[in-house]
């Protein structure tokens, strides 16, 4: 089991939250978290609201859609953007915050010498991440919330399609350090959204996500677009759907269609994938 206490802050008090034995962190207050067998532990607030992030299910599909390789050229850019200029730290301590099943932390831990923190509200998500990723924490926690992450402990913090806290993100990112947000555009997997088996994307979501980071000292220090056509069978349809953010919608709706309640085709179809991938940093913004 490979374990870093050294990520972790106390999610009641917020002091140092180092190991007191081998299977349990511990404040100086004396709050105690006990390491499950897996390297994981979950650090929540007191009175955390009762989301649970991802299903069994929904990270199924989305295991199933990475391992096809489909996103592949999403995951090339944000390790390109990750691994250019990340700080003098080796190995470079990397965080994926919403981390599913840590794809793209994995990707980045291949590329460039790194610690990762997978970080997510689902804990069958990150038992899943710390599997797939050597040298690698896993911690159950709530990105609503104040994190239970020491300040600048993070030399790459990754968000990939995940919610964004960005105060908390600005505290926990080192002064050289680099946050890569991927977000979709409106165009991304329009075809399954025409058919209304996924829920719409707003205009101008990259826009608002580059003003909110601005407003706590993140400025943005690149944007790469990556859009692409592929071929996409009934299977892979289904993943599609079944893997995003509109398969809760669907559960709350008990729709028997597609996640936004609509059907997929049951014969191939080209889909376009279409997302931004944000690069910040504390310091000065790209002219
Ligand atoms: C759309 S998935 C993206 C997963 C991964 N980054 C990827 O792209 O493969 C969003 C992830 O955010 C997690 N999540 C949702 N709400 C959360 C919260 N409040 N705190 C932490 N994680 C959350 C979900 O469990 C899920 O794993």
């Amino acid at each position: 089991m490979s374990f870093d206490s050294t990520w972790f802050r106390c999610p009641n008090c917020l002091l140092a939250l180092p190991a007191v034995d081998e299977l349990t962190l511990g404040c100086a207050t004396g709050h105690r978290f006990d390491v499950s067998r897996h390297g994981t532990v979950t650090l929540l607030p007191p009175r955390a609201p009762r989301t649970i992030g991802d299903s069994r299910d929904m990270l199924d599909a989305r295991r199933s859609l990475l391992d096809s390789g489909l996103f592949r050229p999403i995951a090339e850019a944000i390790v390109e953007s990750g691994s250019a200029r990340s700080g003098s730290r080796a190995p470079h301590r990397v965080a994926d915050l919403g981390c599913g099943t840590g794809y793209y932390a994995a990707r980045l831990a291949e590329a460039v010498p790194a610690t990762v923190l997978a970080a997510d509200r689902s804990p069958i998500a990150v038992r899943l991440a710390t599997r797939s990723i050597p040298r690698s924490t896993g911690v159950v926690l709530d990105l609503w919330q104040p994190l239970p992450i020491r300040d600048g402990a993070a030399d790459i913090v990754l968000n990939v399609f995940a919610p964004r806290n960005p105060p908390e993100f600005a505290r926990v990112l080192s002064a050289a350090g680099r946050l890569v947000v991927t977000v979709p555009t409106p165009s991304h997997l329009r075809e399954l959204r025409q058919a209304g088996a996924l829920l719409d994307i707003p205009d101008g979501k990259a826009d608002r996500v580059i003003a909110q980071f601005a407003a706590v000292g993140l400025s943005l220090q690149r944007s790469t677009s990556v859009e692409y056509g592929s071929s996409a069978d009934a299977a892979v349809q289904a993943q599609l759907a079944g893997m995003g953010p509109s398969a809760h919608h669907a559960a709350a709706l008990g729709s028997s269609g597609g996640p936004g309640g609509g059907v997929t085709a049951s014969h191939a179809i080209t889909v376009t994938i279409s997302v931004d991938v944000l690069v910040f940093g504390h310091g000065d913004a790209i002219a």
